[in-house]
């Protein structure tokens, strides 16, 4: 059993997903179910002067029309973080205020999906219209808190002028990211089924804890009363770890309906109801002396955020433990506009960071005449550069070497432009990836019977990820029993508590809650067999005992499996609840997770810094006459301790690099900016890399061992992928033609103009 771990395990919910038996949130059918339907602004800033919904009720089958006029007992959760992560401040239907497109201002419940939309179309509304600006102003920024409790947001080391007044070669560099928005293949949905003061809601979550508090929060119930369940979830990646309006609009009605209703988004309208990736600026200037070592760093990022909300993820935390150097500056800004509110879409904000430092260093390691993967070197570090505490583990460089042989880096051309291929410009070009490794409690409830079956509850999720596979391995091979043995329970809340699915936790933190749950099993069975007169382990101090993949040991070598010592128990079962408690865990951030929000340790503890790091590299062709950007090669490898699962571990880290590859070359949302309008707000016009786009994509996953992080030496990987893939095709483009891009994503105009 010891195999179970480490390996490729295939997932355990894999044939209910391919054959359509496994029930997501919008598959629970309630008996009597009503559908709902939003209709939302047609602007973007002003307020709604009249609502005439007359035509919407006479439309057969629609059952009730509610506004902010009309919605009873309609209860919001506000505050961005304040109810849990992604919560907005302002919420729509509380009164005529209008702050952005889209924003929902009616709520149609119909006896179909379809009458519900219609009774939406319907609606008439009319507006009185103000001006309105959808993109950022850099030039009309600020640091948030600066001055009281900046928490980071500014930060010095040294002194950056003298660092780059002393520099051999500097850069001054500005990148720029657009809005990108979540198009998962499940769409958000929201069902609500009141009896009497219990309320159930089936939403697809990556925090149904989250949910829960803050349902029953705002209606006063406790929590008991309450019950949120999301047994699965088909994409999440950031958009379904809030409380948002379109959920707590659908509880709202179908209390006011008295039936139960189910709301599915439609696909325009995920654009404006859920969290997006906000537009931001990045600028760095950068020094190095003449061997190429940093003697000057400073990192400068505006984020656009909306009117009513200050949405700071911030990248500056991350670029800045990246490299050595003495002198150092970073500053997170924000900038505001007239948006629904942002917040987290696959590594917010390291994936746009990242665009712009790694870019930044390829045009200084050739400014200073070196490899750009020896320049790395010349900078690569085991202590972090502000905080002064060594990294619990770094295998940057490794990551690069591994990368660079099976690539084959070697061949790179070292001019400009001096490899092609017929009429193609061939590049070659590289990146550093990184990701934090987030810290959260997390407790995990863990039966064993003696019949050789292990039950596993928490309140996880698996947003697509895999984790009722690797929570189900690594109960497996603590208690040495086949995967299949093991049943596990999530995506409930009223499961033990389990950190949101955000941030790359879930496998560290909830699976060290079910590795301590395993242990704790085994010292409870030892302690009933070593208290017996008869047995290998009669006798024996079961303090002494330990539990080595299936099997408890003696301090002699006495040994005998768990599941037999199991039998011996009167029992024959035991059931613990397992804990993860880092010790880097405040007791206020233990209690905010355990409240239902988002208690983080680390990245930087007041002893370690916590990152995986990887490398990628990427050949770019770029079409001589055309200007056609192909990707024929993508190479990633990858350190972050241990592997659990070799298979979801891979896939994780391969769709992170294709999402990156998305970024790089098609994912935009494009703005109608006079209008103040997400445009392109459909998963048909929303572009991302089809099979034709995506050619050779090879991951390398190394071993690395980290006894710091958490017990089972697991760093998060979900988002370390997408880290770094925009700027080594950047990078690769400007090998292959010299052309610096600077703006996501890069397109054939670029290349005709830049
Ligand atoms: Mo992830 S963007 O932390 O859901």
């Amino acid at each position: 059993m010891a195999q179970t771990i480490n390996t490729e395990v295939t997932r355990t919910d894999a044939r209910r997903k391919v054959t359509g038996t496994a029930s997501y949130a919008a598959d629970m059918i309630p008996a009597g179910m009503l559908h709902g339907a939003m209709a939302c602004s047609a602007i973007a800033v002003g307020s709604v002067t009249s609502i005439d919904t007359s035509a919407a009720e006479a439309e057969p089958g629609v059952v009730a029309v509610y506004t902010h006029e009309t919605l009873p007992d309609y209860k919001t959760v506000k505050g961005f973080y304040a109810g849990g992560p992604g919560s907005s401040s302002f919420w729509p239907m509380e009164g005529t205020e209008i702050r952005y497109a889209g924003q929902p201002l009616a709520y149609v419940v119909a006896e179909s999906a379809a009458a519900a939309r219609r009774g939406a179309d319907l609606v008439s509304v009319e507006y009185s219209e103000s001006g309105a600006a959808i993109h950022m102003d850099p030039e009309e920024s600020f640091v948030v808190g600066a001055g009281e409790d900046s928490e980071g947001m500014i930060l010095t080391k040294g002194d950056l002028q003298a660092g780059l007044d002393g520099a051999s070669q500097t850069v001054d560099m500005t990148f720029t990211t657009p809005f990108q928005h979540h198009n998962p293949m499940e769409m958000f949905a929201a069902t609500a089924e009141w009896r009497g003061d219990r309320l159930t809601v089936w939403m697809p979550s990556q925090s149904v804890r989250t949910l829960r508090a803050g349902i029953a929060g705002a209606y006063g119930l406790p929590e008991t009363s309450v019950r949120v369940i999301s047994p699965f979830v088909g994409g999440a990646f950031g958009s379904k770890a809030g409380i948002t309006p379109y959920a707590m609009l659908t509880i709202a009605a179908s209390k006011a309906v008295g039936a139960p209703v189910r709301l599915i988004v439609t696909r325009p309208q995920m654009y404006t109801v859920a969290t997006f990736r906000p537009e931001t600026q990045q600028r760095f200037r950068l020094g190095a002396d003449a061997e190429g070592r940093l003697t000057a760093f400073e990192h400068v990022e505006t984020a656009q955020t909306p009117r009513f909300d200050d949405v700071v993820n911030p990248g500056t935390h991350i670029t800045r433990a990246m490299y050595a150097c003495p002198n150092i500056r970073t500053e997170q800004r924000l900038s505001r506009s007239d948006t629904n509110t942002g917040g987290f879409m696959r590594a917010p904000n390291e994936m746009q960071t990242f665009f712009g430092l790694e870019s930044a260093m390829d045009a200084l390691a050739l400014k200073v005449g070196m490899d750009p993967v020896e320049f790395r070197r010349a900078n690569d570090t085991m202590t972090h550069p502000t905080a002064d505490v060594p990294f619990s583990s770094r295998s940057l460089m490794e990551s690069y070497d591994a990368v660079a042989q099976g690539f084959g880096w070697s061949e790179r051309g070292r001019e400009i432009g001096s490899m092609t291929d017929g009429d193609w410009l061939v590049g070659y070009g590289c990146a550093t990836a990184t990701y934090p490794t987030n810290i959260l409690a997390s407790n995990a409830r863990v039966r064993m019977q003696a019949t050789g079956s292990a039950y596993v509850e928490l309140a996880a999720h698996d947003v697509g990820t895999g984790t009722y596979t690797i929570m189900a391995q690594v109960a497996a091979a603590r208690l040495g029993l086949p995967v299949e043995a093991v049943d596990v329970v999530m995506g409930e809340g009223d499961l033990p508590v389990a950190p949101i699915s955000g941030g790359s936790t879930t496998a560290a933190s909830a699976g060290s809650a079910v590795h301590d749950g395993c242990m704790k099993i085994a010292r409870q069975v030892a302690e009933v067999v070593s208290s017996m007169a008869e047995g290998p382990l009669a006798g024996v101090d079961p303090s002494r005992v330990t539990l080595d993949d299936g099997t408890l040991r003696g301090p002699d070598g006495q040994s005998q499996s768990l599941a037999e010592a199991l039998q011996m128990v009167p029992e024959g079962e035991v059931e613990v609840v397992g804990t993860f408690r880092h010790p880097a865990l405040t007791p206020e951030l233990i209690h905010a997770t355990f409240a239902g929000g988002y208690g983080t340790a680390g990245p930087v503890t007041p002893e370690m810094a916590m990152f995986a790091f990887g490398a990628e590299m990427a050949e770019v062709r770029i079409h001589r006459y055309t200007h056609e950007i192909r990707v024929p090669r993508l190479h990633g490898a990858f350190a972050a301790g241990t592997w659990l699962n070799r298979k979801t571990s891979h896939s994780q880290l391969m769709g992170g690099m294709v999402w990156g590859m998305g970024s790089a070359l098609h994912e935009v949302t494009e703005t109608d900016t006079p209008r103040a309008r997400f445009l392109n707000a459909n998963i048909a016009e929303y572009l991302i890399p089809v099979n034709a786009d995506v050619r050779e994509v090879r991951v390398e996953m190394l071993e690395e061992r980290d006894d710091y992080v958490n017990p089972l030496g697991v760093k998060g990987i979900g988002e370390l992928g997408i880290v770094g893939t925009a700027a080594a095709i950047g990078n690769a483009i400007h090998h292959a033609t010299g052309k610096r891009l600077t703006a996501l994503p890069f397109r054939i105009s670029d290349m005709v103009s830049a």
